[in-house]
């Protein structure tokens, strides 16, 4: 047999090696089940773990190992899957009758490359990572079979790992175990790879005659054994990583455990994190130095933050940008937004797309910003609605001012150039311009362009009538 090595770097910038049997390797990941006890209409492998479907967080796993091939076996709720998966080269394959893991893996057998070496992940069991199942492709050197094998708190549901001294001999279901059988510690992590010239034979002696009636996969080893064919097993340090998502209980578990281990790498990076527990990264978070980030905090997509950020206690920050010394104050939410240096933003802001911040500017609460840029040290500090807006730098905005950019059909814009103030309480109805250093007076409606250096209002004057009573009452 000829031997081959691979090495790669992994997500720790980590080198990782593995000899394997130099045949190519396929991956197939089992989604075809139900998942009854998620008590859901969903398929079980679309839930989401950290907002991403749990078969997508498998297929990341999958994809580090440079398989040739990737299937995912499909089943129930199969239209849905396949519609929820759209990543390039992927082979579905249909699994009509659910009748066990071993079946599903038989319904491959046509589309697999013959020879290939076939390492079968499962789509519910989404924190396997691919530097835990590299050291299983080295193993198949000597073995035909190689499983990998955990010790749950709890073993209960799981199939057991029975061993004759130090090698495997077979996997017990829990409900095909007898009393000390059910006593084995290690367990069936559901991941298992068969060497490719193994294959088929191996899953043509599957029967069903067990308490499920069932094809179970776990017959192979068994099978195995009986050929004289060696089977290796490799044990996953952190049983936690192959934890299974049955129920909902399950799901909120792995959420937990994914939360720790991206907080963990966080401050791994220097970031501080007031409790690591109450942060949530669904996607890619990167961070400067001496960033800081306060409890109940969301990132998803693509977040950057400079060094010496600061977010406060429950922000939601999305696909955004935040450049060094900026501060993001508590109940902030920011979406598709890029934040210069040294700006404050919030509490109680809403920042939506399209919205470029630049150095030193500041919002305050309750304002709302969408598809606007706002330049250099300006300020809209309260209660402000400022969409479709080019504005210049050193803008002072008064509370309560609005850009009416709206009117029920189309959009328009608003130009506020450098310098400007706006007094409180005004309307910009679009499009108009307000040019450089002009002043506009308090509670004005301004419909048409504003000259530049100006005092301009727009609004009654103020009378008192002297002549007035209070209504009465009518009878
Ligand atoms: C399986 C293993 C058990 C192991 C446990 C680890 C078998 C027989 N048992 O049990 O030894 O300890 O996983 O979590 O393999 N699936 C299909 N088609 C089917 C049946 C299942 O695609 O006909 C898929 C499911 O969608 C799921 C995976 O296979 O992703 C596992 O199926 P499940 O029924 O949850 O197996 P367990 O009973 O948990
Ligand atoms: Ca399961």
């Amino acid at each position: 047999m000829s031997f081959a090595c691979r090495h790669k770097l992994d997500y720790n910038n980590r080198l990782i090696f593995f000899y394997y049997s130099g045949m190519p390797l396929s991956i197939v990941i089992l989604a075809a089940g139900q998942g009854k006890r998620m008590k859901s209409a969903r398929p079980k492998v679309l839930h989401t773990l950290a907002g991403r479907p749990l078969l997508a967080h498998v297929i990341d796993s999958a994809r580090a190992l440079e398989p040739a091939q990737l299937l995912v076996v499909v089943g129930h709720g199969a239209d849905a899957v396949r519609a929820a998966m759209t990543d390039n080269g992927l082979e579905f394959v249909a699994q009509r009758e659910q009748l066990g893991t071993g079946h599903a893996l038989q319904q491959c057998v046509a589309a697999l490359e013959p020879g290939n070496d076939v390492l079968v992940l499962f789509g519910d069991v989404p924190l396997i990572r691919a530097d835990t199942l590299a050291p299983m492709l080295g193993t198949l050197a000597d073995a035909a079979v190689c499983l990998l094998t955990f010790a749950p708190d709890d073993p209960t549901g799981y199939g057991r790992v029975l061993r004759a001294g130090e090698q495997v001999s077979a996997i017990v279901e829990h409900k095909d175990a007898s009393v000390e059988q059910r006593a084995v510690g290690e367990c069936f992590s559901g991941i298992m790879l068969i060497r490719g010239d193994r294959l088929a034979s191996l899953l043509g002696q599957l029967g069903n005659d067990n308490a499920q009636g069932e094809y179970y996969l776990t017959d192979v080893v068994g099978h195995a054994v009986a050929a004289g064919d060696a089977v290796a097993a490799v044990v996953v340090a952190d049983p936690a990583e192959v934890a299974g998502v049955n129920d909902q209980a399950q799901l909120a578990a792995v959420e937990a455990r994914y939360r720790a281990r991206r907080a963990a790498a966080l401050m791994a990076q220097g970031v501080k994190l007031c409790d690591p527990a109450r942060i949530d990264i669904r996607g890619e978070l990167a961070a400067g130095r001496d960033v800081e980030i306060d409890v109940n905090c969301v990132f998803e997509g693509k977040v950057a933050l400079g060094d010496n950020v600061r977010i406060g206690a429950n922000c939601v920050i999305r696909n955004a940008s935040i450049a060094a010394g900026s501060e993001i104050k508590p109940m902030t939410s920011i979406d598709e937004a890029v934040i210069g240096r040294d700006v404050t933003v919030g509490p109680f802001a809403r920042i939506r797309p399209g919205t470029e911040l630049g150095d030193r500017v500041r919002i305050g609460n309750f304002v709302e910003t969408k598809q606007s840029r706002l330049g250099e040290d300006s300020k809209v500090n309260h209660l402000s609605y400022i969409g479709d807006t080019e504005m210049g730098s050193g803008v002072n905005i008064g509370a309560g001012t609005i850009t009416c950019n709206y009117d029920g059909v189309n959009k328009s814009k608003t130009v506020i150039e450098d310098g400007v103030f706006v007094g409180s309480d005004t309307q910009l109805v679009a499009p108009v311009r307000v040019a450089r250093d002009a002043t506009i007076g308090a509670g004005s409606t301004i419909t048409k362009n504003v000259p530049a250096g100006k005092l301009s209002v727009s609004r009654a004057k103020q009378v008192t009538i002297d002549n007035w009573s209070k209504p009465a009452r009518k009878r």
